[in-house]
Formats: C-alpha cells, sequence, structure tokens
C-alpha cells in the first residue's frame, strides 16, 4: 500500500496559546481514517484503520473527559453534559469493536454507527465548545500546560502496560 500524508498529531504538543487546535487536528486525524476504512473493500487497509481509530479516539476522549471538560464545564454546563453523553456512546461502540475483527460486517456496521455519532460530535465541539472556550477567560496556557502532561503520562502509563498507542504514529 502506498505510503501518504495522513498522520496523527504529535504527541504532547499543544500550542500554548490554542490547545484546542490539537484537538482539531485529532479531530481531522480520525474522520480521515473512519472514511478510509469505510471507502475501501480491502482488507489490509481495514485491519490497519480499525484499531488506530479505536487507539486514537480513547486517547482524544480520554483526554478531553480528564482534564479539557473539568476546566471548561463552569462556561457551559449543559453543552459539556452533552458532550459527555456523546463519550459515553462513543465508549459503547469501542468495546462493542474490540470483540470483533476488522473487515467483518458487524466490524462494519459498527464503524458506520461509530462514524455517525464522532462526526456529530467533533461538529458540536468545534462549532460550539471550542469557540466558547477561546472567547472566555480561561488560562489557555494553564490548559495547553495540564492537557500535556495528562497525555504524556496517560502515555507511558500504556506502554508499560503494554497497550500501544504509537507517539505521532501515521498510516501507512
Ligand atoms: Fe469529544
Ligand atoms: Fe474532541
Amino acid at each position: 500500500m502506498a505510503q501518504d500524508n495522513l498522520q496523527a498529531r504529535g504527541r504532547g504538543s499543544f500550542p500554548l496559546d490554542d490547545p484546542t487546535q490539537s484537538l482539531i487536528h485529532d479531530h481531522h486525524y480520525v474522520r480521515q481514517l473512519m472514511q478510509r476504512y469505510l471507502g475501501t473493500q480491502d482488507e489490509r487497509v481495514k485491519l490497519q484503520a480499525g484499531p488506530k481509530i479505536c487507539e486514537a479516539l480513547q486517547l482524544h476522549t480520554t483526554l478531553e473527559e480528564a482534564v479539557f471538560y473539568p476546566r471548561v464545564q463552569e462556561i457551559d454546563p449543559a453543552l459539556v453534559e452533552k458532550c459527555q453523553d456523546d463519550h459515553q456512546n462513543v465508549d459503547e461502540l469501542l468495546v462493542q469493536l474490540q470483540e470483533l475483527q476488522p473487515g467483518e460486517s458487524a466490524y462494519d456496521d459498527l464503524m458506520q454507527q461509530l462514524q455517525d455519532s464522532v462526526l456529530a460530535h467533533m461538529e458540536l465541539e468545534e462549532q460550539q465548545l471550542f469557540p466558547a472556550i477561546r472567547n472566555a477567560s480561561l488560562d489557555l496556557q494553564d490548559l495547553a500546560l495540564r492537557m500535556q502532561a495528562y497525555e504524556a503520562n496517560l502515555i507511558s502509563t500504556q506502554a508499560a502496560s503494554g497497550r500501544g498507542t504509537q507517539p505521532g504514529g501515521s498510516l501507512h
């Protein structure tokens, strides 16, 4: 399979003036991977893209819930609650996907559901949540540093327990 330019964000990198840019990068990466998975019949592509999607989403949603959402709770609690509900739905789909093999028809169906759910959620974050954060008087630098520290710790914990998450991994 030809190499391409689809790359995950470098881990631990959050612009100090606007850490939401890193989350948007993650969104873009996951959108592209899901399109790739659902747009092919090639088993090799599915076998590679499926686990990458799950891994990227797990890391992303864990980071948002642990560090990002609590800090923005005061700005718009109803919106944060909606986002947390969306994450719960995504988590349930990820658990089901882990029981299956990429390329199986049940996996494909779940990936379609995951895409529907994730695209709507990402749009909500990008159109409403992130702008609200940028317009609020939050200390964005402090938020960026907390996200950076949390992600670094999460990755080293996963590495120690043998669970993957390759820093800056690309899809080849
Ligand atoms: Fe999210
Ligand atoms: Fe997100």
